[in-house]
């Protein structure tokens, strides 16, 4: 049995290596099992023909809530929501055979709970089937922040839409800036002429606001306790003018206190500022108007006595060369109280006391009569007017001295000529104008304009130019109540008036009167104005002293269809009269003259001409004269001060009666 002793032998090794082969594979088997049992992730191994699960781990078990009897009783399909597993399908039909990863699956708990899961998976043979091992990586949390940061950063999205800021944010590790849309809608860039280098912002703010901007900014990134920052610039539109904005920002700062972002937005408050400018202006002008109407009161005490006192020394002093003394006295006091009066009527408010239907278009006929007749012939007067204008109310002469101030400044802007414009539409101011106009009030109003092609005013005068007293014409020329005047009467009216101007290309000012569209006037309530008589051609001959006395009658007279012929002094008067006796029509003369005063001259002219009509123009002061020139035959008289309007009625009852 030598030969079943060796291979009793031979059976003994190889059954110790079989031994030691299968304690090896045990080891490696157990090692495997080890590996897979206590993976921290869960693993599971599936049949890639019937999905079934073959193996699971013990983490697969903890996270999923299945035990390991019911998950060897499921397919992958259980583990997805219902609404998954046809995307599960369609996905297992392309898989790699080898190595495939997916993201963001959605996986079923037993509970119900879904997470979200990365899975990658490896083809192998297992317990000699087709199979897929499978590592799921759960990322629920991680899924969330990410869902969580995109809703933040949707709703910083959103927001930065709906508000009409310029919002924007600055990362100073790039130095890039980011702009929401509300900067496109502000500024008028397109989105693609934005650069987000910071120098392309900066280059748009106002060279003068550059500075200031640049210095305080980095002020406040560079002070480590600095959060917020603010300043108001200027900055470039993209259609060339400059939008004031309110610009805010907010630093964001490291551990160490370093600024590593800026966050913030620009708000556009030019209207803002308009209106603030506005209501200032509005301010300004009724305090200048209390003002100016306490002194003009003290003013007018003190003007009181010295007209009275002038009356005295007259006839206290009868001598000529002190007369004309005591006239400068007077003349200089009576334009005081002239001025004074101006000033009260500002100060006071005009109240519109004569206030009748008025068709507009009869006043600025009239007054573009007026400026064709009298204003230089470069300048060419054009009337526009709308067809059924709707009828005012008010003061037919107030509303004539408005048009006719706002006439004379525009020929006074254009002493090189140009065309002045008068146009009269109906307008209807709805709730939009308002808003952007703090004057206006939503109605009917009948819009007068009045429009140049002069100098212009510049942009730093139009907020001005209302003021009492402001006026770049020189001494004498201008008292700069023109504009103030005019603005008074409108509000009187509860219109207003808007200026819009182009230094070098003229002005236009358009005044608002209230208008009832369902009021017709009354032919008889024509203005006064419009019907005052006119001449037909004939020559008057006008006597007075005073150089603008005599100007101003002769202005009046020729622009209502007279001739005139001027003397300065009886002598004169009665010279020209010798000529032209033929061709003068009738005579008006001043009362108080030296040299020869008016009972004189009109004595003198009886002898030339006993038939000669004779208007006598006489102050109050003068009875004594009067008397004499009743004496004389005179049958017409003209008190002073006078209106053009008395003026021209005199004139036609005495060529008419
Ligand atoms: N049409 C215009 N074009 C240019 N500047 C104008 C015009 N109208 C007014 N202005 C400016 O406004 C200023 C004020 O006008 P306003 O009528 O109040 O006073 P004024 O004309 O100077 O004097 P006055 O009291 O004799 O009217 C003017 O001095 C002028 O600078
Ligand atoms: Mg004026």
């Amino acid at each position: 049995m030598a030969g079943s002793s060796f291979e009793n032998a031979e059976i003994a090794t190889l059954t110790a290596e079989c031994e030691r082969l299968r304690a090896t594979l045990r080891t490696s088997e157990e090692q495997q099992r080890i590996l897979f049992d206590s993976n921290p992730l869960p693993v599971w191994v599936y049949d890639t023909e019937s999905l079934a699960f073959l193996a699971v781990n013990e983490s697969a078990i903890r996270h999923y809530g299945y035990s390991r009897a019911e998950f060897l009783g499921m397919t992958i399909r259980d583990i997805r929501p219902a609404r998954d597993v046809p995307v599960l399908e369609a996905h297992l039909s392309g898989i790699a055979q080898t190595h495939a990863a997916t993201e963001a699956w959605t996986h079923l708990k037993k509970d119900g709970a879904e997470i979200t899961v990365d899975i990658f998976s490896h083809g192998i043979v297992y317990t000699g089937r087709a199979a897929r091992l499978v590592v799921a990586v759960d990322i629920t949390t991680r899924a969330a922040a990410e869902e969580k940061l995109r809703n933040s950063e949707e709703r910083f999205q959103l927001v930065s839409r709906a508000t009409s800021d310029a919002v924007w944010d600055w990362d100073f590790q790039t130095n890039l800036l980011w702009w929401g849309d509300g900067f496109c809608a502000l500024f008028g860039y397109p989105r693609t002429d934005i650069s987000p280098e910071v120098s392309w912002w900066a280059e748009r703010i106002h060279p003068d606001d550059r500075d200031r901007v640049y210095n305080s900014l980095h002020r406040a990134i560079e002070e480590p306790a600095t959060i917020f920052w603010s300043e108001e610039y200027r900055y470039l539109r993209k259609d060339g003018a400059y939008a004031i904005v309110q610009d805010r920002g907010h630093v964001i700062r490291d551990a160490a206190g370093k600024g590593i972002r800026m966050v913030g937005g620009m708000t556009d408050i030019t209207e803002h500022k308009k209106l603030l400018n506005q209501y200032l202006r509005a301010q300004r002008m009724e305090s200048i108007g209390t003002l100016a109407g306490g002194i003009a009161h003290d003013l007018n005490n003190v003007l009181a006595p010295i007209l009275m006192s002038v009356d005295l020394l007259r006839i206290h002093m009868p001598d000529e060369g002190t007369h004309k003394l005591i006239n400068t006295v007077e003349q200089s006091a009576r334009r005081g109280a002239d001025l004074v009066r101006q000033v009260l009527t500002f100060a006071r408010g005009i109240d519109g006391s004569h206030r009748v239907a008025i068709q507009v278009e009869h006043l600025i006929k009239d007054v573009a009569r007026i400026a064709t007749e009298t204003f230089p012939r470069s300048i060419r007067t054009e009337i526009q007017a709308e067809k059924d204008l709707w009828v005012v109310t008010g003061d037919a002469t107030q509303l004539h001295q408005v048009i006719l101030n706002l006439v004379v400044n525009a020929r006074d802007a254009m002493p090189e000529g140009g065309t002045l414009t008068l146009t009269a539409e109906n307008i209807t101011i709805d709730a939009q104008y308002v808003a952007t106009s703090r004057a206006a009030k939503p109605g009917f109003y009948l819009c007068i304009g009045i429009a140049d092609t002069g100098c212009g005013i510049p942009q730093d005068e139009i907020d001005r130019i209302f003021e009492p007293f402001f006026t770049t014409k020189e001494v004498g020329k201008g008292t700069g109540l023109g504009l103030s005047t005019a603005h008074a009467i409108i509000e009187s009216h509860r219109g207003f008036i808007a200026v819009y101007s182009e230094p070098g290309q003229g002005s236009t000012f358009k005044v608002y009167v209230p208008a009832d569209p369902n009021l017709r006037a009354p032919a008889s309530a024509a203005p006064a104005v419009a019907d005052l008589p006119r001449g037909h051609g004939e020559t008057i001959l006008v006597i007075d002293d005073e150089t603008s006395i005599l100007t101003i009658t002769r202005q009046t007279l020729e622009a209502f269809g007279y001739q005139v012929i001027v003397a300065h002094d009886g002598a004169e008067a009665v010279a020209v009269y010798a000529q032209h006796r033929d061709t003068i029509a009738a005579v008006l003369t001043d009362m108080v003259m030296p040299i020869m005063d008016g009972p004189a001259t009109i004595s003198a002219l009886m002898r030339v001409n006993p038939h000669v009509l004779i208007i006598a123009a006489s102050g109050l002061n003068s009875n004594g004269r009067v008397a004499k020139a009743a004496g004389a035959g005179v049958k017409h008289f003209l008190p002073k001060p006078y209106t053009a309007e008395t003026l021209l009625i005199t004139l036609r009852d005495v060529l008419r009666p």
